[in-house]
């Protein structure tokens, strides 16, 4: 059974769908199999991500009520090894039950399945995920960690304990004292600590360029997370390097 990560967060705007895409590039580098699944209803992002926008015409709904699950599965040309399925209108319903059943489906094909989750403390979708990891993706000013503790409380509710990503990280806020070093971060959200992803101009631009330069910053970062994902021991660089 591959593994099925869901990227969360509290407060809108922190860098999931962003997360979620680049890590499933880097995944897919790893020569995994990498299933991306957009869960934000009425507020698709990922079909944008990959550049399929104009392709997509099924959705999960689609998926979900006709069983024809193929119809909704799209493999961006320059992406190898990556499906994309985007998500419903606001009005579509995702019936779980049918939910669960699909993914267990596509957990024995691919490698890993992406949830790109909406913002917000409904996390009812994931209760029931066997091994799910789950990461809050924060950014690091006071009221996105905030965010992160209240997902953790929610998240603790149905047994699930996330990791921590903290996003656009700006090493002003330790030169400035709002924080000493992580641990105060780690310390206020409560959350075990999977990386930090810089403030950089790369990720902004991913939709319109979608390339990361090969041992910048940005793209060293991720790829220390996915290579935790994988289980590889890698320590975190000093703020400054970060
Ligand atoms: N590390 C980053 N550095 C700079 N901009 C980022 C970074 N991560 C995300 N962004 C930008 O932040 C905005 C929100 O990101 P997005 O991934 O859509 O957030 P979410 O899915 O959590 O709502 C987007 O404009 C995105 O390009
Ligand atoms: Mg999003």
């Amino acid at each position: 059974m591959g593994s099925c990560i869901a990227f969360v967060s509290g407060k809108g705007g922190t860098g999931k769908s962003t997360l979620s895409c680049t890590l499933a590039t880097m995944l897919s580098e790893k020569n995994q199999r990498v299933l991306i699944i957009d869960l934000d209803k009425g507020l698709k992002c990922q079909d944008i991500f990959f550049g399929i926008d104009k392709d997509i015409v099924f959705d999960l709904s689609d998926a979900l009520s006709s069983g024809n699950y193929n119809d909704s599965m799209y493999y961006p040309k320059n992406y190898k090894n990556i499906c994309v399925i985007a998500a419903p209108p606001k009005d579509n319903e995702i019936n779980k039950e049918l939910f669960l059943k699909f993914l267990n489906k596509f957990r024995k094909e691919f490698d890993t399945v992406i949830l790109d989750m909406p913002a917000g403390l409904d996390f009812s979708i994931l209760e029931g995920i066997d091994g799910l990891t789950c990461i809050c993706v924060s950014n690091s000013d006071p009221i996105s960690v905030r965010g992160a503790y209240a997902v953790k409380c929610s998240l603790n509710e149905i047994n699930i304990s996330p990791y921590l990503i903290v996003n656009k990280f700006d090493k002003i806020l330790m030169e400035n004292g709002l924080y000493n070093n992580f641990d105060d971060i780690i310390d206020i959200s409560g959350l075990r600590l999977l990386g930090v992803v810089p403030n950089s101009s790369e990720l902004l631009l991913f939709p319109v360029c979608r390339k990361l330069k090969k041992r910048g910053k940005a793209y060293n970062s991720l790829k220390r997370i996915s290579g935790r994902l994988c289980g590889e021991r890698i320590l975190l660089p000093h703020p400054g390097k970060i």
